[in-house]
């Protein structure tokens, strides 16, 4: 359509555009054609599209044109499934398994008239935060190909973060939605676990309950995040999926402005901050006393009992003997660094060594023991103790009457294969899983040659590998986006938006790539 202009559509926030389509002032094919061009330009130079879905066009002519997305493209991470489309988690084990039925939450965006479009890259099996397998490759960082996009729903964030798609539907069960969002500078969203339905996802492991997995929007900005958990939460999904409780989005919460009471803590203790992390976190936290909240210092207790034993222990209660089979005869992405070799080990190997190591490397000592088997006895046992730490930390931040919770959220991106090789850095997004917390991540700012300068002289707290590495794969960042987390109580994701729609408001950072 040689009258279109291609530019202003791509550059329309998510809920303009989703009214410029319901009002017929835009054609959803235009759109759609649109929205395929750029992602097909901007995935050249960064890997992010594994499949085009070639059956949109059919759903651009059946589309509702009362639902609340009517004609707008979707990008998918890989592991939703859709019909007639492989879900490989880059996994050679799951070629050519294509999906009979499209998961639920698909279902339902397409009853709101969305039209999905692409499936993204993922790390092979998810369990990263970089994004690379050998069936499609490595997925660039859209601000710098030498950094990683963040994982596991990498793909989503190159692409969303280079303006290849208007909104995107991740997973997370330890930060997989929020590295992502952080690392390319949008916004992310990880749900209380069972808000939206899982139902239809494709994983490479079943049954692990302990660390609640999560179904999540990835968006340029928080109305867009929004406006999708708004299409999602309806009967439809209800319906589809009655394991899911039937909260529609409460509009009153997440549009209140009344001023919060927001805790807040600067470091956990765990994984010291970089300076621009640091920065973001206290830049955002004088913003939102300047207008009126009160801000109230608040770690949760026990970060590295949460982390070591409860997080882990409940990652790979089976010793990583489910997820190991998934590996058989594949080849083993260099993404993952030591996973596979250490899962491999026996039990007895990995308590020996878990004792040796534990008066120099605690850390990776408390990792290894974790990743040991164990007895339904000792997995129970482990459950009630989530269960335990869950209600303390809620009658902790109860006691200080706190309505939401502002925390790092770490970056900025790491150097591509960094974070195979750097997982105690995930000690502040797991911990929302492990707690089952909806979390969402916010951008704030960006690295400046002051906060590169100070890096000089970062060190983390444990001097270990993993700190080692973190080190040196912030290095070479300025210009690259910071996010910040922003967090609420179980199923309270309308207050957590409502909060993340006020830090970005007052933070309003330079969102696209140049
Ligand atoms: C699914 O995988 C098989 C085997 O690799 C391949 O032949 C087929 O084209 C794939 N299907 C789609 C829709 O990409
Ligand atoms: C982190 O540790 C330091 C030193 O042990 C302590 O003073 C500080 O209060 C801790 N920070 C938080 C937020 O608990």
């Amino acid at each position: 359509n040689p009258d279109l202009d291609s530019e202003a559509l791509l550059a329309l926030a998510l809920p303009e555009l989703a009214q410029k389509l319901q009002s017929g002032k835009l054609s959803p094919e235009a759109a759609l054609f649109t929205y395929v061009g750029k992602a097909w330009e901007v995935n050249k130079g960064t890997n992010c599209v594994t499949s085009f879905l070639a059956d949109c066009e059919t759903q651009l002519r059946q589309a509702p044109r009362q639902g609340l997305l009517y004609g707008v493209p979707v990008s998918l991470k890989e592991c939703f499934s859709y019909k007639g489309q492989n879900s490989t988690l880059g996994l050679s084990l799951h070629e050519g398994a294509p999906a009979e039925v499209d998961s639920v939450v698909v279902q339902v965006l397409k009853l709101q008239g969305a039209v999905p479009f692409v499936h993204t890259n993922v790390p092979q099996s998810m369990f990263s935060y970089d994004c690379s397998n050998p069936l499609f490759g490595q997925t660039m960082n859209p601000w710098k190909s030498s950094k990683s996009p963040g994982g596991s729903s990498g793909g989503e964030g190159a692409l969303i973060g280079s303006g290849g798609s208007p909104l995107g539907l991740g997973t997370d069960i330890g930060g997989s939605i929020r590295f992502p969002s952080a690392f390319c500078g949008v916004c992310g969203l990880k749900p209380t676990g069972n808000r939206l339905s899982k139902s239809g996802l494709k994983g490479c492991i079943h049954g692990q309950l302990a660390v609640q997995l999560s179904v999540g929007p990835i968006a340029r900005d928080v109305e867009s995040l929004a406006l999708c958990l708004r299409a999602l939460l309806c009967e439809d999904m209800f319906r589809l999926d009655p394991t899911v409780p039937p909260l529609p989005f409460r509009e009153e919460v997440y549009a209140s402005s009344k001023p919060l009471r927001v805790g807040y803590y600067e470091t956990d203790n765990y994984t010291r901050p970089s300076p621009a992390m640091k920065r973001a976190l206290l830049e955002t936290k004088q913003r939102l006393e300047a207008a009126g909240h009160t801000l109230v210092p608040f770690l949760p207790s026990n970060v590295p009992y949460a982390l070591e034993t409860l997080a882990a222990g409940g990652l790979f209660s089976d010793g990583g003997h489910s997820f190991l089979q998934n590996f058989k005869g594949d080849f083993v992405d260099p993404c993952l660094g030591d996973l596979i070799l250490i899962l491999k080990l026996p039990s007895w190997l990995k308590g020996l060594l878990a004792f040796l190591l534990k008066p120099l490397f605690p850390r990776l000592a408390a990792f290894l023991s974790s990743m040991r088997p164990r007895s339904a006895r000792k997995l129970w046992k482990l459950q009630h103790k989530i269960e335990e730490y869950r209600h303390s930390v809620i009658a902790e931040w109860r006691a200080l009457k706190l309505d939401v919770l502002l925390t790092p959220m770490l970056g900025p991106a790491l150097d591509l294969n960094a974070p195979g090789r750097a997982t105690g850095a995930i000690s502040y997004t797991v911990l929302y899983n492990c707690l089952d917390f909806p979390a969402g991540v916010v951008p704030v700012t960006t690295v400046t040659r002051e906060d590169e300068a100070q890096m000089e002289h970062y060190r983390g707290y444990f001097g270990d590998i993993w700190d080692k590495v973190l080190q040196k794969a912030l290095k070479n960042s300025v210009g690259l986006p910071v996010a910040v987390q922003c967090v609420a109580l179980p199923w309270q994701e309308e207050l957590c938006l409502r909060f993340m729609r006020e830090v970005e408001r007052l933070m309003t950072p330079e969102k696209q790539p140049s």
